[in-house]
């Protein structure tokens, strides 16, 4: 029987670098034999991209943005990513839960342990096995975004904004070391895909899949 997949997400504040390195961790996925289905969050199902436009989008109340991502996260799961896995594919997912513990938890202000319980009702035990974190100051990641249009609502917070988001993430990779992969994303692009082709490769062989 084939063995079920593995979960790996890419997070980081806005204009850390995943959409730009999302293809490089496919490539190393597939050279190793792995079948990979590349999806992101808010969104991923038809339901979650409808969301998606409403959360980028529209301006809501704090707790209803953060159930909201959970309600497409919640579609995301059951319809997508645990049927992919289930079937020996890798899912790779551009964000996942531990964006809204950095941006509605720690940006916005929704209590931490509240927002655990709301992950716990939503996910239970489920959580990636590898989370490789794009980490850099959040003056050069706006600096990035800055240069292109248009903008979302998250991208047009201030700069303390992205900086609560980045110290949300530390938090989080505090809680669970083991999985996380720190990125440093302040780099020129050569120089950071070369860092996610180190760590890939190394996860890789202590799953003994390379
Ligand atoms: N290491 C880098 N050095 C310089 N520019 C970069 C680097 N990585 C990405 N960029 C540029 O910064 C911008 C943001 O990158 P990207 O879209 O990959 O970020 P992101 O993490 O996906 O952001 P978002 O969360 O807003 O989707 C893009 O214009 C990209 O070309
Ligand atoms: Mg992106």
């Amino acid at each position: 029987m084939r063995q079920p997949g593995r979960f790996v997400t890419l997070e980081g504040m806005d204009g850390a670098g995943k959409s730009s390195h999302v293809m490089t961790v496919a490539r190393i996925l597939e050279a190793s034999g792995q079948t990979v289905l590349i999806t992101r969050e808010p969104g991923g199902t038809p339901l979650g991209e409808k969301l998606r436009e409403l959360l980028l989008n529209e301006s809501m109340d704090i707790e209803t943005e953060a159930l909201l991502m959970f309600a497409a996260r919640r579609e995301h799961v059951a319809s997508r990513i645990q049927p992919a896995l289930a079937a020996g594919q890798w899912v790779l997912s551009d964000r996942f839960a531990d964006a809204s513990f950095a941006y509605q938890a720690s940006a916005r202000g929704i209590d931490w342990q509240r927002m655990r319980s709301l992950e716990n009702w939503v996910l239970g035990d489920f959580a990636p096995d590898l989370t490789l974190l794009f980490d850099l100051p959040a003056s050069t990641a706006v600096e990035r975004t800055s240069r292109r249009a248009p903008e979302d609502r998250f991208e047009k917070e201030a700069l303390d904004f992205h900086e609560r988001v980045r110290q949300g993430y530390w938090r989080r990779r505090e809680e669970s070391p083991a999985r996380f992969e720190t990125i440093d994303a302040s780099q020129g692009i050569e120089a950071v895909a070369q860092q996610v082709n180190d760590v890939m490769s190394r996860r890789l062989r202590q799953w003994g899949v390379a």
